[in-house]
C-alpha cells in the first residue's frame, strides 16, 4: 500500500528516490511521482502505472537538486492517473508534499478551501493538506504543520517539501509508518526499512503523533504540540542482500526457499533439546498457569496462522481459543476478561484492522502479544510484550516464510504453554521440543521432493478456472491458506472446505478435471478424508493428494501424491504448507502472472 521515500543530502536526489521507490515497489502501487528541489526549483514529475514509465520522464525533467520526495501510490480517492498520483501541490508551489493514509474529513475541508479561492487540480484527499498548508503559513512551516494537522482526521504519513527551504524536509506520522534513515552528510525517509537498507542500517522510527524537521546533517523531532523528542536510533541486522532477488525469478520463491533458515532463525535460543524458552515474553508465572482463554486477532494469512494455533492449543491444552478475523473483531461486542490472553498476528506490524483489534483489545483490559516479523512496527510496539518471528524482509505480497514462522511460533508458544501448565508429560514435551529442531531439515527435505511435481502439476491446473482444497483438522487450514495462495496470485478462483462439509452443497461443483487438493497429513482422521476424496473422484476431479508417510492405501485413489517425512502430527501443517505454496507459484507462473505484485493487492494494508 503507498510507498513513501525522501532524500536530503550532497547527491543528486532523482536517482536516489527512484531506487528506493524500485525497492518499495512489493508494497502494491498502480501509479508513481517525484519532486526535487535545486532551490530555483521544485520539479515534480508523475505517472500512472509501473516506475519504469517514471523513470522516461525524470531524466528530461527533473533538476539536479539533492533534496527530494518520492511516492507510489494505491488509488483510493480518485481512480489511477497522472494528475491523482503523488506529489500534490498548493496553489503557489510553495508546498509540494507526498502523502500515505487517508484524510477522512477531506470534503469539508476541500469545501472550505474552495470558499476561500483555492484551486485543486486531481480528486485525491492528499491535495487538501498542501492546500491547507499554504493557508495556514505564516513564515514558519512547522507552527503551519501543527494548525494543519488539527485539522486533519484520518490516517498520515506526510513528506514535505517547501520552496523557500531548499535543504530541508517536513515530515508528520499518525496510523502509518514512516521511517527516517541516517546516513552520513545524508538523511532518508522511507515508509519502510527495505527501502534504504543499502544506504544505512540505522533509523529513527517516528511515532504517531511526531513531527520531524530532516536536514543534511540534523534531525529534530517532535511531538504534535511541538516540544523537542529524543528517540533512539533502532540498527537492523538485516544484510541488504536480504531484500535482493539473489538469482531467483522472483521474490516469492526465494522466500519460499528461504522457509527453513526462517524457521532456524526462528528457534535460535529458543527451541533447545531440553524444551521451549520463551521467558522473553515476560509473562507472569501466575497468569500463564491460570490462562484459560487465548483470543487470536489477524488478517488474511495470519489469520490462517491462527485457526492452526487453535486446533493445536485445543489438543495439548484444552483450553478455549477464539480466533477472529481483525476487520470483523474490531466491529463485535467480543466479551474478555483481564486474565484471558490476546495474541495480534502481523507479519507488517501495520495492519490496520489488527492495529484497530489490538488496540480495542487493550481498552478492555486484555494483555496483548504481538507476533510480528516488524520489530519496531506500530503494533510491536502497541502490544504488551512481542515475539519477534524473524522471518527477514518478506517482500512478495503473497505471504509464505513469515506464515510458516506465525505458525512454527504458535508451536513453540503451545509447548511452552503446556509446560508452563503442567499439561504435558516430561517425555511428550523433549520429544516434541525435539521434533521442532528436525523441522528445518524436513522443511529442506520437503522443498526438494515436491517442487517438480508441484511445477508439472502447474502446467495441467494453470488452464482451470476453479480448484478446491479439502482437508479435516489442521488441514483444513492448510486448506484455507492453500486457496488463498493459489487465487491471490494466479487468479484461479480456489475455495477450501472441510473435507467432510462438501456433500452439504460444493460436491455440486465437482466435476471432469477439476482440480482437488486434499490434505490427509493427519492419521487419526485419514480414513474419513479418503473416503470424501473417493466422492470427489467418483465425480471425475482430478486429485493431488498432500497425505502422511503411511497413507499409500490413497495411491489407488489419486491421481498424484506428497508424503510429508513423519513428525509429530501437530506439526504436519508447517511441511504441508510448502507444496501448496509450489503450487500457486508455478501455477502463477505459467499464467503469466505479476507473481510479486499481483493486481489490486498490496503488502501492507494500513487502510481498512
Ligand atoms: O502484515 P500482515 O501479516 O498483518 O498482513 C495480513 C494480510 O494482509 C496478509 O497476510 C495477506 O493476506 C497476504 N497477502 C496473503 O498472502
Amino acid at each position: 500500500m503507498c510507498g513513501i521515500v525522501g532524500y536530503v543530502g550532497d547527491k543528486k536526489a532523482a536517482s536516489i528516490l527512484y531506487d528506493g521507490l524500485k525497492r518499495l515497489e512489493y508494497r502494491g502501487y498502480d501509479s508513481s511521482g517525484i519532486a526535487v528541489n535545486d532551490g530555483f526549483n521544485i520539479d515534480v514529475v508523475k505517472k500512472k502505472g509501473k516506475l519504469e514509465q517514471l523513470k522516461g520522464k525524470i531524466e528530461d525533467n527533473v533538476n539536479g537538486g539533492t533534496t527530494g520526495i518520492g511516492h507510489t501510490r494505491w488509488a483510493t480517492h480518485g481512480q489511477p492517473s497522472d494528475l491523482n498520483s503523488h506529489p500534490h501541490s498548493d496553489c503557489s508551489q510553495n508546498f509540494v508534499i507526498a502523502h500515505n493514509g487517508i484524510i477522512e474529513n477531506f470534503q469539508d475541508i476541500k469545501k472550505y478551501l474552495l470558499d476561500k479561492g483555492h484551486t485543486f487540480k486531481s480528486e485525491t484527499d492528499t491535495e487538501v493538506i498542501a492546500h491547507l498548508l499554504e493557508e495556514n503559513y505564516e513564515n514558519d512551516v512547522l507552527s503551519a504543520l501543527k494548525k494543519t494537522i488539527e485539522n486533519l482526521e484520518g490516517s498520515y504519513a506526510l513528506t514535505i517539501l517547501n520552496n523557500k527551504e531548499p535543504n530541508r524536509i517536513y515530515v508528520a506520522r499518525k496510523d502509518s509508518p514512516l521511517i527516517i534513515g541516517i546516513g552520513e552528510n545524508e538523511n532518508f525517509i522511507a515508509s519502510d526499512i527495505p527501502a534504504f537498507l543499502s544506504e544505512t542500517k540505522d533509523f529513527y522510527i517516528l511515532e504517531d503523533g511526531e513531527f520531524a524537521v530532516i536536514d543534511q546533517d540534523n534531525i529534530n523531532m517532535y511531538d504534535f504540540d511541538l516540544n523537542p523528542k529524543e528517540k533512539e536510533i533502532y540498527h537492523v541486522d538485516w544484510d541488504p542482500e536480504m531484500a535482493e532477488k539473489q538469482g531467483y525469478e522472483h521474490y516469492m520463491l526465494k522466500e519460499i526457499h528461504e522457509q527453513p533458515d526462517a524457521v532456524r532463525r526462528l528457534m535460535a535460543n529458543r527451541v533447545m533439546p531440553e524444551g521451549i524458552d520463551l521467558e522473553e515474553l515476560n509473562l507472569e508465572e501466575e497468569f500463564l498457569k491460570n490462562l484459560n482463554k487465548i483470543h487470536i486477532i489477524a488478517c488474511g494469512t495470519a489469520y490462517h496462522s491462527g485457526l492452526i494455533a487453535k486446533y493445536m492449543l485445543e489438543d495439548l491444552l484444552n483450553i478455549s481459543v477464539e480466533v477472529d478475523v481483525a476487520s470483523e473483531y474490531r466491529y463485535r461486542n467480543v466479551p474478555i476478561k483481564e486474565d484471558e490472553l490476546v495474541i495480534a498476528v502481523s507479519q507488517s506490524g501495520e495492519t490496520s484492522d489488527t492495529l484497530a483489534s489490538l488496540r480495542k483489545a487493550k481498552q478492555k483490559g486484555a494483555k496483548v502479544i504481538a507476533f510480528t516479523n516488524s520489530r519496531g512496527s506500530s503494533i510491536a510496539r502497541e502490544a504488551d510484550e512481542m515475539l519477534l518471528l524473524k522471518a527477514g524482509p518478506e517482500i512478495s505480497v503473497a505471504s509464505t516464510k513469515a506464515y510458516l514462522n506465525m505458525v512454527v511460533a504458535f508451536y513453540m508458544f503451545s509447548l511452552f504453554l503446556a509446560k508452563k501448565q503442567e499439561k504435558i508429560e516430561e517425555k511428550e514435551y523433549l520429544e516434541m521440543s525435539g521434533d521442532l529442531i528436525k523441522l528445518p531439515d524436513l522443511l529442506d527435505q520437503v522443498i526438494e521432493e515436491s517442487e517438480k511435481l508441484m511445477e508439472d502439476k502447474a502446467k495441467q491446473y494453470a488452464k482451470s478456472e476453479n480448484a478446491f482444497f479439502i482437508g479435516r483438522h489442521t488441514d483444513y487450514t492448510l486448506a484455507l491458506e492453500g486457496a488463498l495462495k493459489l487465487k491471490e496470485i494466479s487468479y484461479i478462483h480456489a475455495e477450501a472446505y472441510p473435507a467432510g462439509e462438501l456433500k452439504h452443497g460444493t460436491l455440486a461443483l465437482i466435476e471432469e478435471g477439476v482440480p482437488v487438493i486434499a490434505l490427509g497429513t493427519k492419521e487419526s482422521v485419514f480414513e474419513k478424508t479418503l473416503s470424501n476424496v473417493t466422492e470427489v473422484k467418483a465425480r471425475g476431479a482430478d486429485v493431488t493428494a498432500i497425505v502422511y508417510n503411511g497413507a499409500e492405501d490413497i495411491e489407488e485413489v489419486v491421481d498424484h501424491v506428497i508424503y510429508i517425512p513423519e513428525v509429530n502430527e501437530l506439526f504436519t501443517g508447517a511441511l504441508t504448507i510448502v507444496p501448496l505454496q509450489l503450487l500457486a507459484y508455478y501455477t502463477a507462473l505459467i499464467r503469466d502472472c505479476d507473481i510479486d505484485q499481483p493486481r489490486n493487492l498490496a503488502k501492507s494494508v494500513t487502510v481498512e
